[in-house]
């Protein structure tokens, strides 16, 4: 295999035996480390990047030693079985690839070469050698095939709802006037004078709230502007304006800025006079698309969710060994279902101190090896990220009304993610709220809980060790609801949100490049349909085969299959397998919240699962192009069940999974 992926893959199906019992006697804990980097992985220097140092801003707490991880929080013999067959239909893919991509011929404009690159010879229909189900599952069957390539960013409508339901839907905002001054950001552009009709529609919908920005400028523009860009590659923080058409109800993108960071760069328009064949546009296009794949990889993905829920892991696990937190508490057994596992995965991201085998994140691993950021600029994103972060205002709604994105008109724009999340987020409260009420009567009861605080109070710390508030101790029933709401949904519904859709939405490498593959460019005139096809992975070329390669295996090996009836007990047979992922004895209170939990997800027609096929429903109906529903539109990741419209080849879980990769 040529890929830089092999470790991670072995590491997917490799379980560590856990010491946890000898270390359990050993008063031996899981606990956090700030310094899970070690220095071979901070110091940077000019062989790789412009500059050079060590890094050390803020990043997340991290686990000391994955073996004193007890087995039953690790990763479960059936997931590791179902990797071993992912990675079977992974290097099945690759033989196909690398058998049938050379030698293809192209032809067309520059969207349809761009569209034949990554389609033709791509992808094996048929199922991996050895794959045991009844019938064996093709790794992408033909029609799959259609709707994962049919639908791409060359369309304006289809690069717009990719922002609203597609793998990063956690950068849209509504571009207020007190932060996006159009005028200044037009006076200032290379090309400003000639866009006096863009400043006439944008500041009109900006008056109407009808503006909404995706801005890369903090987040990876960080990156860039202190050159944590590895040598030889490219990387930009763009800043794309939507306006949502009143009429059709749609979102359409108006003006991108490449170059983000730089005010005097150039403004991309779909109307510029000096981009005949619309080249331009699509490159200015992919270049935000790249720079969402990097916002997605490391923040949405592996910072936002895999990070965030293990340092509630971690303080559980460390509070329960040493003697402070029962492993029969109430809301260590509402949680845990939800916290188990992702120790392991993160451990293939960065691995345990000592480890042999280091992770994606770590010094001459994938991110080095194949993003722009390589490590170092990576870490930065996450320190972009994590340096103002507060728990409280990633919680769903509060993301949602922060970025107002729950009213006005982009209300009456189908944002699937906003509205299938929100379903999940209400049924999440009302189980939560229901917990609590049965195990607090009042306020003091909470704070008077030693175990809870324990577990807190260690949750608190770790977030907060650089004197940074980024969580609190819950004092009170309400904030200890709104706490584990937002844990669960965190776990749950907003992970799947960013982990499921990876493989709709990047396996096609025009749908986000993981890579550019030359500098952007510095005005729509000087980009012709070969700048266009340079600046992106040719499959004909070793180098861009290999880009294409890695990002294909990636989304693959992050969505292998999982049992529904998998850690959460999502069964929709009967709640005996969510009753059983949740002990609490028979008829308490507690367990008859579980009762009514499994209830408002399967039954009746205000059940979750009800709810969200008519949301489905509602959105597939409203298609009426030729190609294949798009995945951004019919979004069925959210589903309370795994989806047969998508099947497991595409989809790792059902909702209510904890995170296992
Ligand atoms: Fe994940």
């Amino acid at each position: 295999m040529t890929l830089q992926l092999k470790t991670f893959l072995n590491a997917l199906v490799t379980p560590v035996k856990s010491k946890f019992e000898t270390a359990k006697k050993a008063k031996q804990a899981p606990d956090f480390v700030f310094n899970g980097l070690t220095s071979k992985d901070l110091n940077y220097d000019k062989s790789n990047y412009p500059v050079e140092g060590t890094y050390n801003k803020t990043t997340p707490a991290w686990l000391n030693e994955i073996s004193l991880v007890p087995d039953d929080w690790q990763w479960s013999e059936y997931w590791a079985e179902n990797n071993v067959l992912r990675n079977a239909q992974i290097e099945a893919q690759q033989k196909y690839m690398a058998k049938n991509v050379p030698g293809q011929s192209y032809s067309g404009s520059t969207a349809e070469i761009i569209q034949q690159w990554y389609t033709k010879g791509m992808w094996n229909p048929d199922p991996a050698e050895g794959d045991k189900r009844n019938p064996p599952l093709p790794i992408f069957d033909p029609e799959k095939i259609k709707r994962l390539t049919e639908n791409w960013i060359n369309d304006d409508a289809e690069f717009a709802r990719q922002r609203l339901g597609g793998s990063n839907p956690n950068v849209i905002k509504l571009a207020k006037a007190a932060e996006y001054n159009i005028a200044n950001w037009i006076s200032k552009a290379s090309n400003g004078s000639n866009l006096s009709n863009l400043q006439t529609t944008l500041t009109s919908a900006q008056k109407n709230n009808t503006l909404f920005v995706c801005d890369y400028t903090q987040v990876v523009g960080s990156a860039v502007t202190q050159q944590f860009v590895v040598n030889k590659r490219f990387l930009e923080a763009p800043i794309c304006y939507f306006i949502v058409d009143s009429e059709s109800k749609n979102l359409k993108p108006v003006a991108i800025q490449i170059k983000g960071t730089d005010p005097t760069s150039y403004i991309f328009t779909p109307e510029d006079s000096n981009d005949k064949d619309g080249d331009a546009w699509l490159l200015a296009k992919l270049w935000v698309a790249n720079a969402d794949a990097q916002w997605w990889f490391s923040g949405s993905h592996l910072m936002n969710c895999h990070s965030i829920v293990m340092l509630f892991g971690i303080a559980a696990l460390n509070q329960i060994i040493s003697g402070n937190l029962s492993e029969d508490h109430p809301m260590v057994i509402l949680a845990k279902p939800f916290l188990t596992q992702v120790f392991s995965i993160n451990n293939a991201v960065i691995s345990a101190p000592g480890s042999e085998e280091k992770g994606i994140y770590q010094k001459d691993q994938f991110c080095d090896l194949v993003l722009p950021t390589g490590r170092v600029g990576l870490y930065q994103i996450i320190n972009s990220l994590y340096e103002d972060y507060h728990f409280d205002n990633n919680a769903f709604p509060t993301q949602m009304s922060n970025r107002c994105l729950d009213s006005g008109a982009i209300g009456d724009v189908f944002f699937p993610y906003r509205d299938d999340g929100k379903v999940w987020w209400d049924a999440i409260t009302s189980f939560v709220s229901n917990i609590v009420n049965a195990t607090y009567t009042s306020d003091t009861d909470v704070t008077n809980d030693k175990g809870l605080m324990a577990w807190m109070n260690a949750t608190q710390a770790a977030f907060n060790h650089d004197n940074k508030t980024r969580f609190n101790t819950p004092e009170t029933k309400a904030d200890l609801m709104a706490v584990f709401t937002n844990l669960l949904y965190t776990c749950s519904a907003k992970h799947t949100s960013v982990n499921d859709a990876m493989l709709p939405g990047w396996a096609f490498t025009a749908n986000g490049p993981f890579v550019m593959t030359a500098a952007a460019p510095k005005d729509a005139a000087s980009v012709s349909q070969e700048t266009v096809l340079s600046s992106l992975p040719n499959p004909q070329t070793d180098a861009g085969f290999t880009i294409i390669q890695n990002q294909i295996t990636f989304v693959m090996a992050g969505t292998a299959v999982v049992d529904e009836e998998e850690t959460a007990g999502m069964s929709q047979e009967s709640d005996e397998v969510m009753l059983k992922y949740h002990p609490y004895k028979d008829g308490s209170p507690q367990q008859q919240a579980v009762k009514d939990f499994w209830n408002a997800i399967w039954t009746g027609d205000g059940s979750v699962k009800a709810r969200i096929m008519e949301n489905q429903s509602v959105r597939i109906n409203s298609w009426s192009g030729s190609s294949p529903v798009p995945y951004s539109l019919s979004y069925y990741y959210l589903s309370a069940f795994l989806s047969p419209c998508v099947g497991p080849e595409y989809l790792n879980s059902s909702t209510m999974t904890s995170i296992q990769i």
